[in-house]
């Protein structure tokens, strides 16, 4: 385990909307250099950059046309080089995003996959063999190409996958896991990690990383299997290199190899619970709408389990969003949002902060963009500024990547930084806090205090922390240990011989 990811906290920069550095309406590279100062002024150590390779952009980048070179619209290979520099220069890691289940239908591999004549990258994808031949339960194309065969997609139909085997095979087209052709997909998945490791990046954030076997095992074991040999190579040759999966399930993720497992918004684990419980039934039920009905237990009944299962293997990552779910702006105000920030950063684990979600950035309700359809709203340009495009860039609106904010009220980090009371000031006091506090960091103890059925507070302890959020509009009390120093708050709390009594939309923590 890198030690340095107890005590990191993440954010995540869409390149296309951070900055950008050369007025062509689209972020980049320089851009993100340029913004250095600013995360780490915030306070995170580590960057994920979603997907800047070389694409077609279909998926935003995710279908990745060439994996060692870095797109032309975000500069050069030596602009990303020079970045890990300036990173590692300010004490902050850059993890990459790998994406090893899919290429891009304009990968070269892929460009001579689909050829009639057998060749190397033949069996580099999933093909039947007939075009009339379909794939049971998956999705799949034919009649695009001469070879005589029907491909299987990992997700958009531009991504085809990629040819880690089956685990049973059933078909004589379906080969196995250690057939010489899905070996030879998995040495090459290994050599574009080595290609960047080697140039200074801290690590990957892995998409879709349950996908590369196709297997009806529940356990993905041999899936896990090849993560496994992986982090096998990580750890002889990439020690301090990080592994973070998309696969919102630690229990397999983490033994398979992973650091760190993304608990995102997917049926069955509680997040939404506590943020965007408001697709059924038209009301908000999240807890940390105040005067909803939302319920802590609901997301504990999902998370202890989790927590306690695999707290020895490694981190459940937080995230305030990402660029693939609905800012939680959406529908949570500032001092809703301070209070559900508050818990995330001082969570167990390695937290995530998606990029403007410091300022309270809203989800626009926009056109689709390369594959966002209703993603786009949270993907757009980061306000940095009253003026031209809210600073995002010096070119003509006309060619910006996407809209900016035009609300006259659209947040922005200079307002933000000068008022005292801003989320933003509230998120930089918080990520202040935790890596003073090793006791919030990543693999410290965690136990709940009280947590009841449609009650608040919620209290838990960090070690020998008591931490406590009332996202309620009542003041409510509660009797639980806590020690005298309070180490940070919000709203009113007083502590009276373990009494506490907190005001509407409160949090502490006391040492
Ligand atoms: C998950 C990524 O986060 C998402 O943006 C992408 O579209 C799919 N994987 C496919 O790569």
């Amino acid at each position: 385990m890198p030690g340095w990811l107890k005590d990191a906290v993440f954010y995540e920069i869409y390149p296309q909307s951070f900055k950008d550095s050369n007025e062509d309406g689209i972020g980049d590279i320089n851009g993100i250099i340029e913004k250095l100062d600013y995360i780490k002024d915030l306070g995170c150590n580590a960057l994920w950059i979603n997907p800047c390779y070389d694409s077609p952009f279909k998926d935003a980048g995710y279908d990745v046309r060439d994996y060692k070179k870095v797109a032309p619209r975000y500069g050069t290979n030596e602009d990303l080089y020079r970045l890990f520099g300036e990173a590692h220069n300010r004490g902050i890691k850059v993890l990459l995003d790998l994406v090893p289940g899919h290429t891009s239908e304009e990968h070269p591999w892929f460009l001579e996959s689909k050829k009639a004549a057998e060749n190397e990258f033949s069996h580099r994808y999933i093909w039947t063999n007939g075009a009339f031949c379909g794939i049971g339960g998956h999705p799949y194309i034919s009649g695009e190409c001469d070879r005589d065969g029907a491909y299987m997609l990992n997700f958009f139909k531009c991504q085809p996958a990629l040819n880690y085997g089956w685990a049973n095979p059933s078909e004589p087209w379906q080969k196995g896991v250690d057939d010489p052709a899905c070996l030879a997909t998995r040495e090459a998945l290994k050599d574009i990690m080595r290609f960047w490791l080697d140039r200074g990046c801290d690590g990957f954030r892995v998409d879709m990383a349950d996908s590369l076997v196709k297997e009806d095992d529940e356990y993905k074991s041999n899936t896990v299997k090849i993560w496994q040999e992986i982090r096998k190579m990580m750890d002889a040759d990439y020690p301090e290199a990080a592994l973070v999966s998309e696969w919102c399930n630690p229990e397999q993720a983490l033994k398979a190899g992973f650091h760190a497992d993304f608990y995102l918004d997917h049926w069955g684990n509680g997040y939404n619970s506590l943020i965007r419980d408001y697709e059924t039934g038209g009301e908000d039920n999240s807890f940390f709408k105040c005067g909803g009905k939302g319920d802590i237990k609901r997301f504990l009944a999902e998370y202890l389990p989790r927590y306690e299962a695999t707290k020895e293997d490694g981190y459940i990552s937080f995230i305030t969003c990402n660029h693939d779910s609905p800012r939680a702006k959406r529908t949570l105000t500032d001092k809703e949002l301070k209070l559900a920030y508050a818990f995330f950063f001082t969570m167990p684990g390695v937290p995530f902060l998606y990029y403007g979600d410091e300022i309270g950035m809203r989800y626009l309700d926009i056109p689709t963009k390369e594959g966002g359809y209703q993603r786009t709203g949270s993907r757009t340009p980061m306000q940095w500024k009253r003026g031209r495009n809210l600073g995002f860039s010096d070119g003509y609106e006309s060619v910006l990547y996407l809209p900016v904010d035009s609300a006259p009220d659209a947040p922005t980090v200079e307002d933000a930084m000068k008022d005292e009371n801003s989320l933003y000031h509230t998120v930089k006091e918080l990520i202040a806090l935790r890596h003073r506090e090793e006791e919030l960091q990543a693999d410290a103890d965690f136990q709940v205090v009280y947590a009841e059925e449609r009650k608040f507070p919620f209290v838990y302890r960090r070690g020998n922390l008591t931490v406590a959020v009332n996202p309620s509009p009542e003041t409510v009390t509660v009797e639980a240990p806590c020690g005298k120093e309070v180490l940070f708050k919000i709203g009113e709390v007083s502590i009276d011989s373990g009494k506490i009594t907190m005001g509407a939309q409160s949090f502490f923590i006391t040492k």
